[in-house]
């Protein structure tokens, strides 16, 4: 074989190469792969897509006035001593830990504590804690706040739910009267 059948036999690999490599490039921009953001052809009898607002709704609790009514503080605060005083304290004046102090949390602001790094959606929080926000806050902390910063389950007892926020309003020098 001379020479010259050499250098045509390998022409002929580079030029099917760049063949190959352009037909990919082009063929790139000819096809997106981007999904539709309708569904085109609906298939019968296929499970709708959840609406995302029913999943995200947060369970009905009992009204929170009768079980503050006969709840009680001093049951309240050795549940706080258990579960809570690891992140919060609870003095007046008490330093934040992973948690902001909770003194005078009852009636006062969503991210009542000055200087904290509370998480974006309870600095997002408008309006003051209520009982009945407590109520469902302590429930279930991530279904009140998305992306709490709060690395707690939440309380499922309804009535020790409540003797927790009962001892949580004692926290103050006016506590706010009970509903
Ligand atoms: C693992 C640590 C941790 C535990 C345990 C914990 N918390 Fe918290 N708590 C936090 C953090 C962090 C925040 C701030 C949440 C945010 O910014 O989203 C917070 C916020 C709060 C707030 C809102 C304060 C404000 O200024 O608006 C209340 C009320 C609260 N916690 C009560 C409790 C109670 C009551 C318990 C016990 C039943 C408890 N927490 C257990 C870490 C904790």
């Amino acid at each position: 074989m001379d020479s010259m059948e050499i250098n045509k036999g390998m022409a002929a690999v580079l030029v099917a190469g760049i063949v190959f490599f352009l037909t990919g490039l082009i063929g790139v921009h000819l096809v997106t792969e981007e999904r539709p953001a309708k569904v085109a052809i609906a298939i019968q009898g296929a499970p709708a897509a959840e609406p995302a607002a029913a999943a995200a709704k947060p369970e009905e609790l009992p009204p929170i006035a009768p079980l503050l009514a006969k709840a009680d503080v001093a049951t309240g605060e050795s549940t706080v001593k258990k579960l809570c005083s690891s992140c919060h304290t609870f003095t007046e004046g008490g330093k934040a830990g992973v948690g902001p102090n909770l003194y005078g949390v009852v009636g006062g602001p969503h991210a009542h504590m000055e200087g904290f790094n509370y998480s974006a959606g309870m600095k997002a929080k408008t309006g003051n804690w209520t009982f009945d926000e407590l109520n469902a806050w302590l429930k279930k902390p991530s279904a009140y706040v998305k992306g709490t910063r709060m690395a707690f389950a939440g309380i499922n007892n309804d009535q020790q739910r409540a003797d927790v926020i009962a001892y949580l309003r004692s926290l103050s020098a006016n506590p706010v009267p009970l509903p």
